[in-house]
């Protein structure tokens, strides 16, 4: 095996020497980040089927892959936290017995990679060398995944200077699990439909995936160890890696504050983001700015803020929705330099998804490679069809998203997808009401997340598939981390997605979203007034700021911001049913405030609803 020069890890080397006799592959490549070995691998890529380029007068650079249809989306069941002890992973993670983990990977790798070449990928998770970022190598089969890398990682040989002789980093092991047989030709999308494996080692802190080359699947930098791993260092080191959007918002008077919030998965977390302000706001010269859509690794400074960085380099969104009306940032950062995966082709050579802008194609190909016209009964685009582009490209993207010393974040934001019961906006009490708040988010499901569609689905700080140890676990870290800090970040609830009894959507969102951070970056500066309701504190209608706005009356902000006493009656049942399942490390506090939030709501009178306009 040749090792580049610059590889000066002993243990690295070891490793891959290792990994390299275990999965047998024909050739050994160490990638080297360049552009040349991206366009090199691009090319080998259209080769091979993976990939058609598209036109390049009207997406430059740019490449469709269609997967195969069984590797669509992230393969929850088949992820697993092995800690040394089953009760650390705890009841919403799957665990097996590390060393039964062990020998089954052993046996699936032992060849995996034969007929193929071994690509060795060094990347950083987060602006090289900052204190806060960490570094990854991962080993794949898959050329495929070192282009996505490059675009979503620092990737490439600057790296090993950071690494130096002994540096940390997480071994990230990958494979298709589609070994060739002499002579056996190669599919375009090779994976293994009937075997997936997506296996975290916590206390070693490395990560095995077998058989998928699909997205959070495969790109290992990003939910497995940006959140898996990363949530486990970090509650042993007293910081915080969560999944959540990093924005700046500019007010006119060119103070910045900046706002970390977490979605579940389907709630336009790349939209909001992005968001486009109001024009009534950026008149004024208000301004939102992108630090990052997906991930935040957040640290306490000497000077006691919390800083967090984007440990990302790229977007890797969901494109079906995405449009010049719902997201224009995101549309201008996919114009070129793009992959897009398992949508649709059109005619002239472009991409097009279910709810793009304008007239859908009269004829396309859609994901599966089938023709397609507006009468065809499936879609185009699969629903978790994506694109993967250089956050660089992103026009508001933040002028400190590089900055290895990250952002001081002033306020957290949760929010799920809830048809009712959870109002607009909502501020938490204190910081213990806040994790209680995160803890019990629930989101309901949609086509492109699992399971039934409108079942609210418990998903505590957006962080159910991705917390790698046990979710109680998780809730007091939260709950000491904030008992450490002197001003913590204020911390929100929202909900864009309430709906009336017709079933139509109650606040506008999008844009107007805007409106409501505006209060939220004013609360988090103590600058704003607000009423008590059982549950935090509210916004009266005259707290939000109006301007522009014609067709949202003070009803309908009622309509939005209603806590209702017998749907908060059912929603903290449920909430107990979650702490049930975590009983055994459910912090006290957890109960304490479930216990008084329900007083204070069978205190009120009968009659009595809560609106944030009480006049
Ligand atoms: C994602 C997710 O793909 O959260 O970012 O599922
Ligand atoms: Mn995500």
């Amino acid at each position: 095996m040749n090792i580049p020069e610059v590889v000066r890890h002993e243990e690295l080397k070891n490793w891959i020497s290792e990994m390299a006799d275990l999965v047998k592959p024909d050739q050994v490549v160490w990638c080297d980040g360049s552009d040349e070995e991206y366009d090199r691998l691009c090319g080998e890529l259209e080769d091979a089927g993976t990939f058609i380029r598209l036109n390049p007068d009207l997406r430059p650079n740019s490449f469709l892959a269609r997967s195969d249809p069984s590797d669509v989306a992230r393969v929850e069941d088949r992820t697993y936290i092995c800690s040394l002890n089953e009760q650390d992973a705890g009841p919403t993670n799957n665990w097996m017995n590390p060393r039964e983990m062990k020998d089954i990977l052993n046996g699936l790798f032992d060849g995996a990679m034969r007929g193929r070449t071994m690509y060795v990928i060094p990347f950083s998770m987060g602006p090289l060398g900052s204190p806060i970022a960490q570094i990854g190598v991962e080993v794949t089969d898959s050329p495929y995944v070192v282009v996505n890398m490059k675009m979503m990682t620092r990737m490439g040989n600057a790296v090993y200077d950071v690494l130096g002789t002994d540096g940390d980093f997480v071994p990230c092991m990958h494979t298709v699990g589609a070994p060739l047989e002499a002579g056996q030709e190669d599919v375009s999308w090779p994976c293994n439909p009937d075997v997936k494996y997506i296996v975290h080692f916590p206390e070693e802190r490395s990560i095995w995936s077998y058989g998928s080359g699909y997205g959070g699947n495969a790109l290992l930098g990003k939910k497995c160890l940006a959140l898996r791993i990363a949530s486990t260092m970090a509650r042993d080191e007293g910081w915080l890696a969560e999944h959540m959007l990093i924005m700046g918002v500019t007010e006119p008077s060119g103070e910045k504050t900046y706002v970390a919030a977490a979605f579940p998965s389907a709630c336009g977390k790349t939209n909001f983001a992005m968001i486009v302000p109001p024009k009534q706001f950026s008149e004024k010269g208000w301004k939102v700015t992108t630090v990052g859509d997906d991930i935040a690794w957040i640290k306490p400074g000497e000077d006691g803020k919390l800083y967090a960085i984007n440990p990302e380099a790229g977007y890797f969104g969901v494109a079906p929705g995405t449009s010049y009306e719902t997201n224009p940032s995101a549309m201008e950062s996919i114009k070129a330099n793009c992959i897009f995966t398992n949508v649709a082709l059109t005619d002239e050579g472009d991409i097009w998804w279910e709810g793009m802008d304008g007239d859908p194609p009269a004829h396309a190909i859609d994901w599966r490679g089938n023709d397609w016209t507006p009468d065809s009964e499936t879609p185009a685009a699969h629903p978790n069809a994506r694109f993967t582009a250089p956050a660089a490209q992103n026009p508001v993207i933040d002028e400190e998203w590089d900055n290895p010393a990250g952002v001081p974040i002033k306020a957290f934001v949760f929010g799920g997808r809830r048809s009712g019961t959870v109002p607009l906006v909502y501020q938490a009490f204190n910081w213990a009401y806040g994790v209680y708040l995160a803890a019990t988010m629930g989101s309901e499901t949609t086509a492109a997340a699992f399971g039934q569609q409108g079942v609210v689905r418990r998903d505590p700080f957006a962080m159910l598939p991705f917390a790698g140890y046990h979710m109680a676990d998780y809730f007091n870290h939260w709950l000491d981390f904030g008992r450490n800090i002197n001003d913590p970040p204020r911390i929100f609830g929202v909900n864009w997605f309430r709906r009336d009894e017709d079933g139509k959507f109650v606040w506008p969102g999008f844009g107007e979203n805007m409106r409501i951070l505006e209060w939220i970056v004013n609360r988090s500066h103590v600058r704003v007034g607000a009423i008590e309701s059982p549950i935090g504190w509210v916004p009266r209608y005259s707290d939000i700021n109006w301007d522009g706005v014609d067709n949202f009356s003070k009803a309908d902000f009622r309509g939005a911001m209603t806590i209702d006493r017998d749907d908060w009656e059912k929603e903290l049942l449920q909430h107990e049913e979650l702490f049930i399942r975590l009983y055994d490390r459910i912090p006290k506090e957890m109960l304490a405030i479930k216990d008084l939030t329900l007083s204070a709501m069978w205190r009120t009178p009968d009659n009595w609803e809560m609106t944030s306009d009480p006049t």
